[in-house]
């Protein structure tokens, strides 16, 4: 892989131990890859900062890291395992908390801004279509290649911390024009009436297709809600990094000429909404997966204005849209309620597990999937029922 002057010395050290090692990480993964250079990239969004996933040796790969290392691009940060400020709220013990800080604190320290959320892209981490990235959120990953544009791989932790700290990514896969292409059509046959049809429609196909890129055809309209929930389902049953909508996402035109095609119908949207729900009634609902937008705060302050919550009900949202939640007004009505806003965090990352709760009711297809995957069970519903359960008397 050929490297230019400025890129030899941060190899030999000449940058720091931080960055040395960084750009050992790129260089290992440009070999594996093929890559002919490295590419630079205007925005990281770092995955990998629950305690929960990370453990000791992620810690003390942060905080040695940490010592010398400094981010050259604006870097933003995933949930952590806990909010930073309410875990005793949340029933977080002091021990995961300690850990989860020092975490957060090795990342301060990097540079990173402490942002803790999914949707960067509603909370000021927005690239610009044609932009090389690198992303580590499998969701947001889907949603910067599909929805905006931006060219980013699904990056693992410490290879988008490498290209925090070196301000680059190896040039391969999603960052290549031809390589966006779709490999397979989706023809939809079934009107998508909620976001968690979306939900269930990108979790079928994300099964199916494991790893290619989607054309869909027959989808008329998507909301924001609907392409970020998609994003999510496709990128968790399966490893999709990137769709396309016919007539809808910018580079649908990339075109689908004679690809092998699927169908979606009512029959796979039963199913699928079938299989996402277990029995058992819900003791803990949770929303925001991925990080709730404006828009569905505002639909969260109609629903509960006036109602109480008779169980856990978790709202999972960045610190930058619950501010803008505020000032719309839609915070407090949801907080009267007595829901919780859960920031920094998620109902996936945080460990619910040891919270002692059983089964859980959400609007994300994606959720469903990890947290059946921790034992719990799930029951995917959409937001109107999910507040519907959480209100519920008996
Ligand atoms: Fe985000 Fe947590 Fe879901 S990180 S996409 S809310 S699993």
């Amino acid at each position: 892989m050929h490297l230019t002057r400025e890129e030899e010395e941060m190899l030999a050290g000449e940058g720091g131990h931080a960055t040395q090692k960084a750009m050992q990480i790129l260089v290992a993964l440009g070999k594996i890859y093929d890559a002919e250079k490295l590419v630079r990239v205007s925005s990281v969004q770092v995955s990998g900062v629950s305690y929960k996933n990370l453990g000791d040796a992620g810690l003390e790969f942060l905080s040695e890291l940490a010592k010398d290392g400094r981010a050259l691009v604006k870097t933003t940060l995933n949930p952590a395992g806990m909010s930073l400020t309410d875990w005793e709220l949340q029933g977080i013990t002091r021990r995961f908390a300690e850990k989860q800080l020092q975490v957060i604190d090795a990342y301060a320290k990097l540079g990173v801004e402490i942002s803790c959320t999914c949707t960067p892209y509603l909370a000021g981490n927005e690239p610009r279509f044609g932009q090389h990235i690198a992303w580590g959120e499998s969701s947001a990953v889907a949603y910067a290649n599909s929805v905006i544009g931006a060219r980013t791989n699904r990056e693992g932790g410490p290879s988008a911390l490498a290209a925090s700290l070196t301000g680059r990514t190896p040039l391969y896969g999603l960052h290549i024009r031809r390589n966006r292409v779709p490999t397979v059509a989706v023809d939809v046959e079934v009107q998508l009436r909620s976001s968690e049809d979306f939900a269930a429609m990108g979790y079928f196909v994300g099964k199916t297709v494991n790893d290619g890129i989607p054309y869909f055809k027959g989808i008329e309209r998507a909301a924001l809600e609907d392409l970020k929930t998609l994003s999510a389902a496709l990128a968790s049953s399966g490893g999709i990094a990137m769709f396309h909508i016919e007539g809808l996402t910018p580079e649908a035109g990339l075109g689908a000429r004679s690809l092998e095609a699927l169908t979606f119908t009512r029959k796979e949207l039963t199913e699928t909404h079938s299989f996402l729900n277990d029995d058992g009634t819900p003791d803990f609902v949770s929303v925001g997966c991925p990080h709730c937008s404006l828009t569905e705060l505002a639909s969260l302050a109609k629903l509960l204005s006036g109602r109480r919550v008779r169980r856990e009900f978790w709202v999972c949202c960045s610190r930058e849209v619950k501010r803008q939640g505020d000032e719309a007004g839609y915070s407090k009505p949801i907080e009267e309620s007595g829901a919780k806003f859960a920031l920094d965090t998620c109902m996936v990352v945080a460990p619910v597990e040891e919270l002692g709760y059983r089964v859980v009711a959400t609007n994300s297809a994606k959720a469903c999937h990890y947290l059946r995957n921790e034992g719990l069970k799930v029951r995917l519903m959409t937001l109107e029922e999910c507040v519907a359960e959480a209100t519920r008397s008996g």
